[in-house]
């Protein structure tokens, strides 16, 4: 069975850089703050009309096909992980078939949050296992500028997120030692809501009190996407910030080691870790903890912000273009986020 290997990568900021103190203009917040809880100087947000979850994955996507040698004919698989979609439905897998004009080939979408770069790379390995797909395009991106609550009531996640985009083209290799060795999956729903956007959903939470009964069948609609969800503000997304914090500590280390013993490594193995960039202080307690070195470990969310599923892309493409990823390295992916899910991949590059 062949393994598959990253044959191409790319990735997309936009251009408009939002420092920490930029943010002073919408809430009380302030610059030594968010550094020291988040690591974070600044993020970017995408144009707010021209481009998109999308637009911005395209770009990230032309880069990674043209890198891996291909054309756009020769994708024939896409795997799209956001949660910050341009539609509700349809998903963001069909939107980037039609705008790079590509064959009608299937379009997948992944709704893993901060993990869901990583369980796109995992279904895409197994398609290039099977043997099903030679060209598989997986992509992470995000708009999160769009979503955001910028008060001060927000403050504590809006802080922490930015826009981007990263996509790698997956192909299988005949080379005994090369490409991605394991991938690891996991999940615990028991805390689903403590990082979440609740609305539009179909879970009526919003209207226990409301007594339901009082709707008639006509209006039921408004129990999905109301006025009052706004009124209420209840369009953000909410966060449990030491909660995860705590969780998130255990189960990276833990997710890593699981990918490291499968293949009878150890983390002095590694040549470059990614984490998910979630918060430099989640990566540094990582590092502490596996003793790891500094230049094992690959950050940037100094520079970007936390961007969610596009996170470990942009950051594997940007340490890819520094020369820090170079042939026959053992490079770890691996992150946690909103579910809550985690997982990781071994990749021998
Ligand atoms: N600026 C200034 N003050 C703030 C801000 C802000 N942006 N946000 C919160 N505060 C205030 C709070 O109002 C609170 O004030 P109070 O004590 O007067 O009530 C105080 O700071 C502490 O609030 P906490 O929410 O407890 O803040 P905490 O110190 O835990 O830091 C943070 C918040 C950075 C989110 C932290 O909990 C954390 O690192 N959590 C990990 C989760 C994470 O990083 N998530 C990223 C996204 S999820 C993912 O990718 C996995």
């Amino acid at each position: 069975m062949p393994k598959s290997k990253i044959a191409g990568i790319g990735k997309y900021l936009p251009e408009n850089v939002v420092t920490n103190n930029d943010l002073l203009k919408y809430m009380e917040t302030s610059d030594a703050w968010i550094q020291e809880r988040t690591g974070i100087q600044e993020r970017r947000y995408a144009h707010r009309t021209e481009e998109t979850t999308t637009t911005m994955a395209v770009e990230a996507a032309k880069v990674a096909i043209e890198r891996a040698g291909i054309t756009t004919d020769d994708v024939d698989f896409i795997i799209f992980a956001t949660l910050s979609p341009d539609y509700y439905f349809p998903g963001c897998g069909v939107l980037v078939q039609r705008a790079m004009k590509m064959k009608e080939i299937g379009a997948l979408d992944i709704r893993n949050q901060c993990s869901g770069f990583l369980y796109a790379l995992s279904v895409g390995d197994q398609f290039i296992r099977s043997g099903m797909y030679k060209n598989i395009l997986v992509i992470g991106s995000e708009k999160h500028s769009f979503g955001l609550d910028f008060t001060t009531r927000g403050r504590n996640v809006s802080v922490i997120f930015g826009d981007g985009a990263g996509a790698v083209i997956l192909q299988p290799t005949e080379k005994e030692d090369q490409g991605i060795l394991s991938t690891h999956l996991h999940s615990d729903g028991e805390s689903a809501e403590i990082l979440a956007m609740f609305n539009p959903g179909t879970h009526a939470n919003h209207w226990k009190e409301e007594k339901m009964a009082s709707f008639d069948d006509a209006e039921i609609g408004k129990m999905f996407f109301s006025h009052k969800m706004i009124d209420d503000e209840q369009i953000y997304p909410t966060m449990d910030g030491p909660a995860v914090f705590k969780k998130a500590v255990v189960k990276f280390p833990e997710v890593i080691m699981e990918a490291l013993n499968a293949n009878n490594l150890m983390p002095k193995d590694i040549n470059l870790l990614i984490p998910h960039q979630a918060n430099l202080r989640i990566a540094q307690f990582v590092q502490h903890t596996l003793k790891l070195r500094d230049d094992q470990v690959y950050n940037n969310i100094q520079q970007y912000g936390n961007t969610t599923a596009a996170s470990v892309p942009i950051a594997l493409c940007e340490a890819w273009e520094k020369g820090l990823v170079k042939e026959g390295d053992v490079v770890c992916l691996a992150a946690f986020g909103s579910g809550f899910t985690w997982a990781s991949a071994l990749i021998k590059w």
